[in-house]
């Protein structure tokens, strides 16, 4: 394990190796065994405990998963590894289009280590970037200050914040550049990205990068033995295991606002959306399923299969119903327990 007297200028020569491996890797394995380091490295600096730090967190917009479960998703390494390069090029295009201004991120849903943002911490100075940081878990703020001045990052941080950031009203008027929030798991379900966006968004000028910048929701049909061949690399070249029925939500800071303005005025956040199923398809491909397309950032995206964010959502499966149904019919819910309710008709 490195300690804080092997380091050079605050960071740690093994941690500088680290994130150059993860913003520059593309190849699975390289970047696992980056991931699973980093992870033992930054867990060791934060006293991150697993017994200790599992709880989560019921708000009324969603669970907030416990620390050491956040610090889990860094093992989640194309997910890490696209999020980091996302933000990390978005930095340097904010710094292209604002020369000479500090670069100002909001970071909400750090988790214990802020993951998403060590590799521009490491990269840019604080003359350059200045990161706040918010946390619902107070011990996630703990961990990371430790984490941080470990590192020698510190000096990047504007603020530490334990709120909801579902709730949280901004109180710097400084100028956000980018805003970043991870607080999904696949199909918008149980954690409260989409009240996050719904919060934020609105409070953030319209020139504010959201990062992910889309969320894409879109309704498929599956054919799990086909799935099963694509797995093991059997699916003929050209085919696939499933047929998309259509868009179901687009989450981006401009549908945030709307869905806020929709809810201020006591209408669902989402208007039902309603798609045909086609009968032939429905018998080949006779799973209904959620499929999660994640627009990090410019062609930084996460596609169905790269990350556990975008796995398919198997909602019903055809032929343990009485019919066959022809229409189905998706709202969104919030609330504890956010996602999707589906009717087939
Ligand atoms: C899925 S983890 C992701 C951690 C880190 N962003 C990453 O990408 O590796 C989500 C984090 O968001 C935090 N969180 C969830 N809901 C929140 C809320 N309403 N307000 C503030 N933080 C929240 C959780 O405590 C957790 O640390």
């Amino acid at each position: 394990m490195t300690r804080r007297g092997e380091q050079t200028g605050g960071h740690s020569a093994r941690q500088i190796q680290l994130i150059n491996t993860l913003l520059e890797e593309e190849a699975p394995l390289p970047l696992k065994q980056a991931t699973d380091q980093l992870f033992t490295l930054l867990a060791a600096y934060a006293g991150l405990e697993e017994p200790v730090h599992r709880d989560n967190l019921k708000l009324p917009t969603g669970t907030a998963i416990g620390p050491y479960w956040a610090a889990m998703c860094l093992k989640d390494f194309l997910r890490t590894q696209r999020f980091m390069s996302g933000i990390y090029r978005a930095v340097s295009d904010a710094r292209k289009k604002n020369p000479g201004e500090q670069i100002h991120i909001l970071y909400a849903g750090t988790g214990p280590f802020a993951t998403l943002v060590l590799p521009i911490m490491a990269r840019f100075s604080a003359k350059e970037i200045a990161v706040t940081l918010l946390d619902v878990h107070a011990a996630n703020l703990v961990m990371l200050e430790k984490v941080l001045d470990a590192l020698g990052f510190q000096d990047r941080v504007k603020a530490f914040i334990q709120a909801d950031a579902a709730t949280y009203q901004l109180t710097d008027s400084s100028k956000v550049h980018i805003a970043i929030a991870e607080t999904m798991q696949h199909a918008l379900e149980r954690e409260p990205q989409a009240a996050i966006s719904l919060n934020l968004a609105p409070q953030l000028a319209a020139d504010t990068v959201w990062i992910p910048q889309n969320i894409r929701i879109k309704a498929a049909l599956m054919n799990m033995q086909k799935d099963r061949d694509r797995q093991f690399g059997l699916l003929p070249e050209g085919e696939t295991s499933y047929r998309i029925l259509g868009r179901v939500l687009d989450l981006n800071a401009h549908t945030a606002r709307e869905m806020a303005v929709r809810i201020a005025e006591n209408h669902p956040a989402l208007e039902e959306c309603r798609l045909d199923i086609p009968a032939e398809q429905a018998k080949t491909f006779p799973w209904l399923a959620l499929f999660t397309h994640i627009q990090i950032y410019g062609s930084y995206a996460l596609h169905a299969w790269d990350s556990a964010l975008c796995a398919p959502r198997l909602l019903a499966h055809f032929p343990d119903l009485p019919s066959l149904p022809q229409q189905v019919n998706f709202t969104y819910r919030m609330g504890v327990t956010p996602g999707f309710d589906f009717s087939l008709h």
